[in-house]
């Protein structure tokens, strides 16, 4: 765990420069808006440890899977979210000098991440081996506003000299991932154009020929008035174009660099025509100028945080961090390009290859429920139903018949892609978290048509999975579940994972109810889907009797579910066994070592009775909390947030808290010693989720809204807003007790602390 940033409720602070954690800042320090982000890479040249990353949502290359020894049924690719080419350069040098913060002295060295208007800001004073001086301060976005915009303010004042700085202003596509299975680079050149006033690149990805045209333009300021360089040389190279300009600087006079960017994808544009679009966007952009393009970017996020923002009085720290898990979702994912999904790091880094996992339906979906329109979440279940026909296809590789659909655990566009076989690849659960997905969302807003629509077929084809995996223990009489992963992913290859025998019982059960609710509603669209998946009598009358019979592991003595045949045979140690020096175990210990142990990574048991909880009574979840939460490490981000929610309901307060600072600051404070690679973007959902439905109470019951909020003892006060059905409500919780105001939309009545209370708007 870290602690060298600044609590602040809006900003996120780092005070003087040090080398040792800048791969960790330039994850935190990210910026992105949706269809671009990159990492807070300096703009000036750094040659210090750093990892460059620049993104463009929905580009990725299929990196040819590598591995010791080929077997049947592996993924033939793992996805890679490309480094993009990236145009946040600005180079100085002042003779044979170049700015360079590895090389000069820093100091007065501040970073500001300004959530509340999306700008990364940096201050620093630098002194070259000569002496010289010079103050910068660097200002950049991406705009909220046009997702295929960027802009840079970078002053420069020189302290102690006056000179002539050589700026070198780069497009530059000749870049590298630090993920990739055969040290190859993955873009190639398509066009490349530098003249006075303009550097401008379309790369294009190997295999997947993404074309991706990114351009500069710029103008320089002295003394608050545009001014003409010395001197510009334009010059490209392959994939790469650049202005090269001289400046004369004064003495204690800043001098301004303004850099624009546009980055325009192939999907959204048409090839040919990608490098005139460019361009004239970028002239668009430099018209309007820095100023006027950040105040519609910041007028963006205004609205933004207007919707979805969470007031925490009292305690900064906690209001620090749920706003940064805010600010990053929101980057990450706006929900307006359905094509789009949510990739574990987001634009701050390349691990997890920015794929798609069951963090969406598990985690996100909840989150863009309650504060966007539905049409959000509903793109995000549409997403995996244009992928059917690959889930179906996934199954049949594997040696599933008759429709049986395995989605992936990991995937770009409905293929599998993972790349660790025993861990991603049994991990079949994730075809349960989008069956759930579809109830969630229906459970939510009510969208019963989304069952006939799209919901049932995906439902059918999961069921039939399920139906094919278990099979019939003559010993046991029951239906069991071999050779699976759990979430836990510190087991692999285990018998009756409890969790996904209790989702996939649930998934045939909650499919019988879908088509019966299919053929009530509306008979045509039922005998469609019928003969589109050749759905026979007999499938349903299994799945009953799969649902009667399945074997579920317990330990009756203790009252708890076991997370998978014997784990009672291991040696049951607490996290207070483990040495310091042992965490995280997943850096520290052998994989031999973790298997054996049962230190659990994150909620396994437990997410099962987060997802089914009105199924359990609290003592239950007690006996259960009190078995598994000693042995959890929590070295999944999508950990402690489940365990926020069940430590609410049981009354566990402290607990909770602690969980909560863990889901809230994962990234800010690095608990796992992971966040160089990137940020924890899907656990972000789950820690919004655990401030609503852990200290808010929420849950749907009958379509019906419940809140039983009550206040951690470091808080004053806290205040969400929820979208729903229709209507936005806010929920304020003071220590005086909890208002539910309904802001907008129809009379609506919701049940506080087991009471009824009727909510209408004030006129
Ligand atoms: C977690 C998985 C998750 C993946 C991507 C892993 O560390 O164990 O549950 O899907 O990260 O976030």
């Amino acid at each position: 765990m870290k602690n060298y940033l600044k609590h602040h409720e809006w900003h996120i602070i780092e005070e003087g420069f040090d080398p040792r954690v800048h791969r960790i800042s330039e994850s935190l320090f990210s910026l992105g808006n949706g269809r671009m982000g990159q990492r807070a890479n300096f703009e000036e040249h750094y040659s210090g440890e750093m990892h460059q990353g620049s993104y463009v949502a929905g580009v990725y290359y299929p990196d040819k899977t590598r591995v010791g020894w080929w077997k049947n049924g592996y993924p033939e690719y793992f996805a890679k979210v490309l480094n993009a080419p990236s145009w946040i350069g600005i180079h100085i040098a002042f003779g044979k000098q170049t700015l360079d913060l590895a090389k000069c002295k820093v100091t007065g060295f501040k970073r500001v991440l300004d959530m509340k208007q999306g700008l990364l800001h940096r201050v620093f004073t630098a002194t070259f081996p000569d002496g010289k001086k010079v103050r910068v301060d660097a200002r950049r976005f991406c705009s909220m506003a046009d997702g295929e915009v960027g802009a840079i303010r970078y002053a420069i004042t020189p302290l102690n000299f006056s000179g002539t700085a050589t700026i070198t202003l780069p497009v530059d596509a000749d870049v590298v991932n630090k993920d990739s299975n055969y040290d190859e680079k993955f873009w190639n050149e398509v066009a490349n154009e530098a003249k006075s006033g303009l550097a401008i690149v379309t790369a294009e990805t190997k295999k997947t020929f993404f074309h991706v045209t990114t351009g500069m333009t710029y103008a320089v300021h002295t003394g608050g008035k545009r001014s003409k360089p010395a001197s510009v040389k334009a010059t490209k190279k392959e994939k790469y174009a650049d202005n090269v300009i001289t400046v004369k600087l004064g003495k204690e006079q800043e001098t301004v660099v303004y850099k624009y960017a546009v980055v325009l994808s192939s999907e959204n544009h048409a090839k040919p025509k990608m490098m005139a679009a460019a361009k004239k966007k970028l002239a668009a952009a430099s018209a309007k100028g820095f100023e006027k393009l950040f105040a519609e970017h910041a007028a963006v996020w205004a609205h933004k945080w207007e919707e979805c923002d969470i007031t925490i009085e009292g305690d900064i720290a906690a209001q620090q961090g749920i706003r940064f898990n805010i600010f990053q979702l929101t980057q990450t994912y706006t929900g307006e390009d359905e094509r789009l999904n949510i990739g574990p790091k987001g634009f701050t880094g390349e691990k997890y290859g920015g794929s798609t996992y069951w963090d969406t339906e598990a985690y996100c979906l909840p989150f863009y429920l309650g504060t966007a329109d539905q049409s959000v979440a509903r793109n995000l279940l549409v997403y995996r139903y244009k992928h059917l026909k690959r889930a179906i296809e996934n199954a049949r590789k594997l040696g599933f018949t008759e429709g049986a659909a395995l989605y992936p655990m990991v995937t770009m566009n409905g293929e599998e892609c993972h790349n660790e076989w025993e861990i991603t690849f049994e991990e079949i659960h994730r075809n349960g978290a989008i069956a759930y997905a579809i109830f969630d969302y229906i459970r939510y807003t009510g969208d019963e048509t989304y069952l006939s629509d799209h919901g049932l077929e995906v439902l059918i084809g999961i069921s039939r999975f399920w139906s094919q995996r278990v099979n019939w223990s003559a010993d046991k009489q029951k239906y069991v579940m071999l050779g699976v992963t759990g979430p836990n992913e510190y087991e692999n290859n285990v018998n009756n994972n409890w969790y996904t025998n209790t989702i996939a019982a649930w998934t045939l059960d909650y499919t019988r109810y879908a088509l019966d609710y299919v053929r009530k509603a509306d008979e045509s669209k039922f005998a469609k889907i019928i003969a589109k998946a050749k759905l026979t009598d007999a499938e349903p009358a299994r799945w009953k009797d799969i649902i009667d019979k399945m074997y579920y592991p317990v330990d009756k003595g203790r009252g708890v579910f076991l997370q998978q045949d014997g784990f009672l045979d291991k040696e049951l140690l607490t996290v207070h066994d483990l040495r310091p020096q042992d965490r995280p175990l997943n850096q520290k210990w052998s994989w031999d070592r973790i298997l054996r142990s049962c230190f659990i990574k994150q909620a396994d048991v437990l997410q099962g009775l987060y997802f089914f909880e009105e199924r359990f009574d609290k003592e239950t979840i007690k006996r259960n909390f009190d078995f598994y939460e000693p042995m959890t490490v929590h070295e999944s981000s999508l950990s402690p947030c489940v365990h926020v929610i069940l430590a609410c309901k049981i009354g566990y307060e402290e607990k909770a808290y602690e969980m909560y600072l863990r889901t809230a600051r994962l990234d800010l404070d690095d608990y796992n010693n992971d966040t160089e690679d990137g940020c924890h973007i899907t656990s972000m959902a789950g820690t919004w989720v655990s401030v609503i439905k852990g200290f808010g109470g929420m849950t749907i019951h009958h379509g019906q809204l419940h809140f039983a909020p009550h206040l951690p003892k470091q808080w004053n006060g806290y205040s969400f807003r929820l979208e729903f059905r229709g209507r936005v409500i806010k929920v304020r919780v003071t220590k005086q007790g909890a208002d539910v105001i309904l802001e907008s939309g129809e009379p609506l009545t919701v049940v506080v602390h087991g009471r009824e209370v009727a909510l209408r708007t004030i006129r």
